[in-house]
């Protein structure tokens, strides 16, 4: 009988409880577990909390300005970094999936902790982890399959105290706690996103030219899956993009020939990936109709210049992962 009105006076009641007058910092990454997060320690300690939100380049399109106008509606006191020239630098040349998020994982530590070292007297760091983050992270066998940069590191390297005030939650129950805490649907419905982004999506090397390339045809597909209307089991119309779990763009290590016009072409294939889950643990491939999947196949290769080649990801978890990398 677990409800996300109760959830939300008992978890206010404990974190004024726990935080005093303390000061917390917390990150947020655009997604809904560190939005909501932020949102219930607003409730519970207003002006003591600092959100820090750090643009790492790998973002989606236009994702840092629209992201940091839903938190400034949401009257949360957040600080916007642009940091991406530096994740850049540090990425340039490099291919193996485990080394990006490290670099990233560390990345993102250091300019978060310069960060926060500007506000004074920080006590705690609050993290938006959900329950699935924690046993994600390591498998029965206790091997890494891949290591989620939002779990764990921080707290070590800042000498601060960890609030995890989502950490028994599943996803949609982190949702109807967004819902009750009258949080505006678009943000609470948005897709999960791995927190090193486009890098982890982007098979091989890095350059400002392949995210530009990824986020127009990540762009296209995403905003596809939102326009395109289809009724529910209930009779309800809805859309595509509420239908699935998540989805986006994978930019492929590959160039095949293509042909334009009386020219040949040899230019990026790319993938796109649309799962249905509940908890990420495990997922099948969404059965999109191939009305929608050619319309987004020809708006791709029409619309981003370097893209001569669409393909439709039909794996599931296990075993296959979500991303690729
Ligand atoms: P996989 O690819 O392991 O992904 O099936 C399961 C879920 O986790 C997301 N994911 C990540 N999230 N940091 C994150 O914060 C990461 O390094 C990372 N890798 C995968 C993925 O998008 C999916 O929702």
């Amino acid at each position: 009988d677990w409800s996300a009105a109760s959830f939300i006076e008992t978890t206010v009641a404990e974190l004024k409880e726990q935080l005093g007058d303390d000061k917390v910092v917390l990150g947020l990454s655009g997604g809904v577990d560190s939005s909501v997060a932020a949102v219930l320690l607003n409730k519970a300690i207003g002006k003591n909390l600092t959100c820090i939100f750090v643009d790492h380049g790998m973002l989606r399109k236009n994702e840092f300005k629209n992201v940091l106008h839903d938190y400034e509606c949401l009257g949360l006191n957040v600080i916007g970094v642009d940091a991406s020239s530096k994740f850049f630098a540090e990425l340039a040349g490099v291919t193996e999936p485990e080394r990006k998020r490290k670099i990233i994982g560390k990345g993102f530590i250091d300019v978060f902790d310069e960060e926060a070292h500007k506000i004074k007297d920080v006590k705690w760091l609050a993290q938006g982890t959900i329950y699935p983050d924690c046993i994600e992270s390591l498998s029965i066998t206790g091997t890494v399959i891949k290591s989620h940069h939002n779990v764990g590191g921080l707290p070590e390297k800042m000498n601060l105290k960890l609030c995890e005030p989502l950490r028994l939650l599943f996803k949609d129950e982190v949702r109807r706690v967004g819902r009750e805490l009258g949080m505006p649907e678009h943000l609470i419905t948005r897709h999960p996103f791995p927190g090193p982004g486009l890098a982890v999506r982007i098979l091989g090397d890095i350059t400002p030219e392949k995210v530009r390339v990824l986020q127009d045809a990540d762009d296209i597909f995403i905003q596809g899956l939102r326009d395109w209307k289809v009724k529910d089991a209930d009779g309800n119309e809805t859309s595509l993009y509420h239908q699935v779990w998540q989805a986006g763009v994978i930019l492929l290590p590959v160039q095949s020939v293509g042909v334009m016009g009386d020219e040949r072409t040899y230019e990026r294939a790319v993938a796109l990936r649309a799962v249905t889950s509940t908890d990420a643990m495990t997922a099948d491939w969404a059965h999109l109709p191939y009305e929608f999947m050619a319309k987004v196949s020809n708006d791709i290769i029409n619309k981003v210049k370097g893209v001569n080649r669409v393909c439709y990801d039909i794996s599931s978890k296990p075993p296959a992962t979500i991303e690729w990398e």
